[in-house]
């Protein structure tokens, strides 16, 4: 059931335009003011409900795609994974966004002649769900039409993949994409989850962006040095009812833990469900963690998965692992 709070006075120049912000479930509100009091708000709530929306925007931007990459290792990666005359294919993506990074990979494996896929979309935020759908529905490459699922990676194992292919021997490749993983408190409870949510031999195409020695603080923070950004971050505490102007948004980089990290300080004292947080109290609200390639491979084998192949692109900071379950 959603829940809503208007948007309280707001310092943005596009304010006329916005609409109200909105939980997506009741219980979204109570994590939110949970995070708020904690100091450390999951990163997940920045993609449901208004926040599905802000995100969107943000992720139509050249800045968003320099950090999740644009589709062609993920295509590698799964024609690689084809076996020739084998049988049909059967995709589920977490995290798909707003569908614009899958619509591109969907869009190269035509290219390639791929055959068409059985595809799911599983994703906490069913509001982006719904955005990702709408841009995939009708796509070519969708054999058996377009499913979707709320699941919320974090929290443990779905029953939802098992469902959807009822009973059926086809293999499965599970997408993962977007440096997504970067954004997880704990990745290897969640890629664990994912290996518990499949069957044995399944595949896992896990897209990550690598720390680049060349890059300097700055050249880190600048995709996130934006308006768009800015609306996009602190969307979750606005739909508290939060007034914008109380709240200070910094991009910094946190070298000791290799990662972006967004922190909000509280220029005024706020309402938090029963209590009041008062004025200074900050809350990390984003973090995008950057890998290198070996801590990618202890995470993928710490989570129970077996490591298969790697794909980089020269230039780019991106990386595509694969890896098989074992089951
Ligand atoms: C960084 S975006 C990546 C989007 C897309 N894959 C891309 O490459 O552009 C993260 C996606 O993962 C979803 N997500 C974040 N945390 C999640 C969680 N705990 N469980 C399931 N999905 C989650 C978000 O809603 C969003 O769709």
């Amino acid at each position: 059931m959603a829940s809503s709070a208007e948007r309280g006075p707001s310092a943005g120049a596009d304010a006329e335009a916005k609409a109200p912000s909105f939980f997506e479930r009741a219980d979204h509100h109570d994590a939110v003011v949970q995070g708020l009091l904690s100091g450390v708000l999951p990163l997940k709530f920045a993609y449901a409900g208004s926040a599905a929306y802000t995100h969107d925007r943000l992720a139509r931007g050249e800045g968003y795609q320099s950090v999740t990459g644009l589709g062609t290792l993920a295509r590698r990666a799964l024609s690689e994974l084809r076996e020739p005359g084998a049988g049909p294919v059967r995709l589920a993506e977490i995290g798909p966004g707003n569908g614009r990074h899958t619509a591109e990979v969907f869009r190269q494996l035509r290219q390639d002649k791929f055959p068409p896929v059985s595809y799911l979309a599983l994703d906490f935020s069913e509001t982006l769900l719904e955005v990702a759908a709408q841009r995939l529905h009708g796509d070519p490459l969708l054999a058996t039409g377009l499913h979707h699922s709320f699941w919320d990676v974090e929290s443990g194992p779905t029953a939802a993949i098992e469902e959807w292919r009822a009973g059926d021997a086809a293999s499965l490749s599970v997408l993962f994409v977007g440096n997504t993983l970067g954004n997880l408190e704990d990745p290897v409870a969640a890629l664990a989850h994912v290996r518990h949510s499949v069957r044995a031999g399944d595949r896992l195409i896990l897209g990550v962006t690598l720390r680049d020695p060349a890059d300097d603080v700055e050249a880190l923070r600048a995709p996130y040095l934006t308006e768009v950004f800015e609306d996009a971050a602190l969307e979750p505490l606005l739909a508290l009812g939060i007034d914008r102007r109380l709240l200070d948004l910094s991009i910094v980089y946190d070298a000791s833990a290799d990662q972006v990290v967004g922190e909000v300080r509280l220029l005024g004292a706020v309402p938090a469900g029963e209590a009041e947080v008062p004025a200074g109290h900050t809350v990390r609200c984003f973090r995008s963690r950057r890998f290198d390639l070996d801590e990618v491979h202890a995470i993928v084998s710490a989570a129970g998965w077996k490591r298969e192949a790697d794909h980089l692109e020269p230039g780019t900071r991106h990386a595509v692992v694969t890896a098989s379950s074992p089951g």
